[in-house]
């Protein structure tokens, strides 16, 4: 049996963690999947999920173990009714007239992923698109993106987004897309931290992007995995969907807690779609829980309860804040590190401010697939294909020797 079934390739981000710890090399780094590591190269526990956390004396895991009422029943078919409406405050703002108007449908998913698969699937069977099934994607995108929509036979078309020459926006290119596509296509936007470039359109082109979209009544597909890791604040990281929907551009937001909360394998998340009237919002989450139902049946409740306890309570909300704070201030830091040795110790050839200017988990570095190719091979330092490297895979102690391996491939 199944000899008609072909070997389907690794997938591009995991098989480089696979590859990293096969290695023996003592200097090898992985600058591949998008996971904080702490400056020891250590996954880390955020203070308020587990360890003793400064000011509240107390920390959610602890809370959790402590509470003789918690069960292992079933949670809701949407969800814990707790965590999704503080998520869909955190996105939306706690004032949001969208919530206040009972106009969100949220429902918890297996993280972001998760929700970009129930978004998808919920297209596919309630959106009208003019005929064509299809949502238009930045070029480029998290490859995963591809693959989710096809799933669901939406076909993904590329819009201009990355210029190479510049290392940056290709904003023109992305507003003439938004203008030819028919009116009613959909457009996944990364509402912050792009993830591959860390290239992300300022507020005032945020705002031209909202224009056309409602010019043209297209409909934003916002994924948000990084909220938080742009800028260490979780307001301004939510800045663009939540003007989106003050303009009143129709929207959904796929919402993940793994890099925030830093609660990877909880598989913690939530799909919220902005809808005009709070009738029509409970029309769509009366679907989407029998889509939910037959995909999964209800999500799993330990991370939903963590995020919820820590969006719930001030003080852990608080400490959270600060936690953010220390992971996207780090990566910063590492920016500016790594721009100084390229640019001022090893005059590296060309510029490098690029990695000043992008923001996020990501930095997107500009070198070629055979450039990277090289590094992996030579210097076994892990990356993706595209060149796109991991800012929080760096620290004070590879940094270095990351920066000397990039200088050598740039100079052949
Ligand atoms: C990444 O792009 O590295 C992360 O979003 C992890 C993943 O699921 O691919």
């Amino acid at each position: 049996a199944w000899l008609q079934v072909p070997l389907a390739p690794p997938d591009s981000i995991f098989k480089l963690t696979a590859a990293y710890k096969a290695d023996s090399f003592p200097q090898k780094v992985n600058l591949g999947v998008g996971a904080y590591r702490d400056d020891d190269d250590k996954p880390w526990v955020l203070p308020v999920v587990k360890k003793a956390c400064p000011v509240s004396q107390f920390n959610a895991t602890e809370i959790l173990l402590n509470d003789p009422t918690l069960d292992h029943e079933y949670l809701p078919i949407t969800g814990l009714p707790e965590f999704t409406s503080a998520a869909a405050r955190l996105i939306l703002g706690t004032d949001s007239p969208a919530i206040a108007d009972g106009r969100v449908a949220s429902v918890q998913t297996i993280s972001g992923t998760g929700a970009n698969h129930l978004g998808a699937l919920f297209l596919s069977r309630f959106y009208t698109f003019n005929g064509k099934s299809q949502i238009y994607l930045s070029n480029p995108t998290w490859a995963n993106h591809h693959a989710i929509f096809k799933n669901v036979s939406i076909e993904p078309i590329d819009y201009p987004y990355y210029d190479p020459k510049t290392i940056g926006l290709d904003f023109q290119g992305f507003i003439s897309a938004l203008k030819a596509a028919p009116t009613h296509s959909v457009f996944l936007l990364h509402a912050c931290a792009h993830n591959p470039t860390g290239v992300d359109p300022n507020p005032e082109q945020w705002n031209q992007i909202a224009a056309v979209m409602l010019e043209r009544q297209h409909y934003g597909f916002f994924d948000c995995a990084y909220q938080g890791f742009a800028s260490g604040d979780l307001d301004k990281d939510a800045a663009a969907v939540r003007s989106f929907v003050a303009k009143g551009v129709p929207l959904l937001v796929c919402q993940s807690f793994a890099k925030n909360a830093g609660l990877y394998s909880e598989r913690v998340g939530a799909l919220h779609v902005v809808a005009t009237s709070k009738e029509a919002a409970d029309r769509v989450k009366s679907q989407l829980s029998v889509l939910q139902r037959s995909e999964i049946s209800n999500p799993p409740s330990h991370g939903a309860r963590l995020v919820s306890l820590i969006l719930n309570n001030q003080g852990l909300f608080e400490e959270w804040k600060r936690d953010i704070k220390t992971m996207a201030g780090r990566i910063i830091d590492m920016r500016h590190q790594l721009h100084n040795i390229l640019t001022n110790e090893l005059k590296t050839p060309g510029n490098w401010d690029h990695i000043i200017n992008q923001i996020g988990m990501f930095s997107f570095t500009g070198i070629n697939p055979d450039q990277s190719k090289a590094i992996v091979e030579k210097a076994h330092i892990y990356l993706t294909a595209n060149g796109r490297i991991s800012m929080a895979g760096l620290n004070s102690h590879n940094l270095k020797y990351v920066a000397e391996s990039l200088d050598k491939t740039v100079r052949g």
